[in-house]
């Protein structure tokens, strides 16, 4: 559960805050409500009296560092200070820069009931005294002589959001944390209107729209951007584009939206659009670089963002991060890992971008691939001549479109789907591991 955050001027902080008695499942349940909330803002680390509790407790989440902290005490600061920069989440629109203890040692309690001894350095050190701080009711700011200086403002972006999938969700979602703690607003998202999808053809609506919807965004969902019309005329939806330009976006943020953008959208904001692509541009542009970078076997692929021009996935990039692929990853679960990532890096460069202090360079475009929009029939495989990557062809189309094959048994021709880890499941019968669907048979040759 998401838990509401108490600002700095909160009545909360006038209370001496309370050892904690004993980590009962109320502790426990508290502290997975504030692992969600901090993962959530995109924060690193959460005290308790910062979501409303009056106990010396707080958690930890950055790096190698994943830690609660309960009844801790310090043991020892070391005299050696550095000067780094701190944000926080009960100071939305601030980041100050202050001297911290190089190394500490703090002694404290484990979710587990543990006590333990750590001594932490560097950036985990200024973590923790931060945090440990709010246990006594100190914000970052008191520890700051020269606000003039070394205490600086921002606004939030005002940005509009276009998407359409779960990965989209996923990025969606952490800018929508990210903007609970001051780094954007959000007055309006776009998505691709419900489909009509399962059995009963019903209208399933994109998981970008349940997300606006949970957090009450104003919503557009148009089922055209550009079109020609009956004399070949190029028209664009202008309805849409006035309910942009009435949004007054700062920049726009594109992930999997579906269709392209024309220049009339894109060229809205001051500082432009930017594009998430689940790729190291230049390769594998177009509609489906994660299932064609598992589909030809890639050790890594990744996530890159870009400046958007007019013309598929061909403007400068500003950024990209690599990602391994593992041996066992599908489509749905290397998206889901390169949305985290796509979220960190957009999260990363906004506010840079927007105030012009980083650059986008040009794709080397003599080295583009392209990938194509995946259609259901691209998922047909031919029994007696099966493609030579089918193993990886499997986990790229999975869940959808998935793969499958005719098999002819005596007179009956059989439609079997190829699962991952080597699982088939007939039409209309659950799903058995390939070496017992064999068994029953032997001239069933597919393998992989
Ligand atoms: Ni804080």
């Amino acid at each position: 559960m998401l838990l509401n955050l108490t600002k700095k001027t909160d009545p909360i902080w006038k209370y001496t805050f309370k050892p904690v008695p004993v980590i009962d499942e109320k502790v426990k349940k508290m502290v997975a409500d504030m692992q969600e909330t901090l993962t959530f803002t995109g924060g690193v680390g959460l005290a308790a009296p910062q979501i409303g509790e009056k106990l010396r407790l707080f958690i930890v989440d950055y790096g190698a560092l994943k830690e609660t902290f309960i009844n801790p005490k310090m043991i020892k600061r070391v005299k050696e200070t550095d000067e780094g920069e701190e944000g926080c989440l009960s100071i939305p629109g601030y980041r100050g820069i202050l001297d911290r203890a190089t190394e500490i040692v703090l002694e404290y309690t484990d979710i587990r009931g543990k006590t333990k001894l750590a001594t932490l350095s560097g950036f985990y050190a200024r973590i923790v005294q931060h945090e440990y701080d709010h246990l006594s009711s100190t914000f970052y700011v008191d520890h700051i002589a020269d606000k003039k200086e070394n205490l600086l403002a921002f606004e939030p972006v005002r940005l509009v959001f276009f998407g359409t999938p779960e990965f989209a969700a996923t990025i969606l979602r952490s800018l929508i944390g990210q903007s609970t703690v001051g780094e954007y607003e959000i007055p309006l998202v776009v998505t691709a209107p419900p489909k009509l999808a399962g059995r009963k053809q019903e209208e399933r609506v994109t998981p970008v729209e349940e997300l606006a919807k949970q957090f009450n965004i104003a919503l557009e969902k148009p089922s055209w951007l550009v079109k020609k019309d009956s004399s070949g005329k190029r028209i664009v939806n202008e309805e849409i584009v006035a309910k942009i330009k009435a949004a007054k976006p700062q920049v726009i943020v594109v992930a999997s939206y579906g269709k392209i953008l024309p220049k009339e959208i894109l060229d809205i904001p001051v500082s432009g659009s930017l594009n998430v692509h689940g790729s190291v541009l230049p390769k594998y542009r177009g509609a489906s670089p994660i299932q064609a970078a598992i589909a030809a076997g890639d050790l890594y692929t990744g996530v890159s963002i870009m400046k958007m021009n007019e013309k598929m996935d061909e403007g400068p990039v500003i950024i990209s991060a690599k990602q391994r692929i593992n041996k066992d990853d599908t489509f749905e679960t290397l998206s889901a890992k390169l949305a985290v990532t796509g979220s960190n890096l957009i999260n990363h460069v906004i506010h840079l971008w927007v105030n012009k202090k980083i650059k986008a360079k040009a794709q080397k475009h003599e080295q583009a691939t392209y990938t194509k929009i995946l259609k259901k029939e691209d998922g047909y495989v031919d029994f007696g001549n099966p493609p030579k990557n089918l193993s990886n062809l499997i986990r790229a189309y999975h869940p959808w479109p998935g793969v499958w094959t005719i098999y002819r048994i005596k007179n009956e021709e059989l439609r079997v789907k190829l699962l991952p880890k080597q699982t088939v499941q007939v039409e209309g019968k659950k799903p058995i591991a390939l070496k017992e669907f064999k068994s029953g048979h032997p001239d069933f040759t597919l393998t992989w």
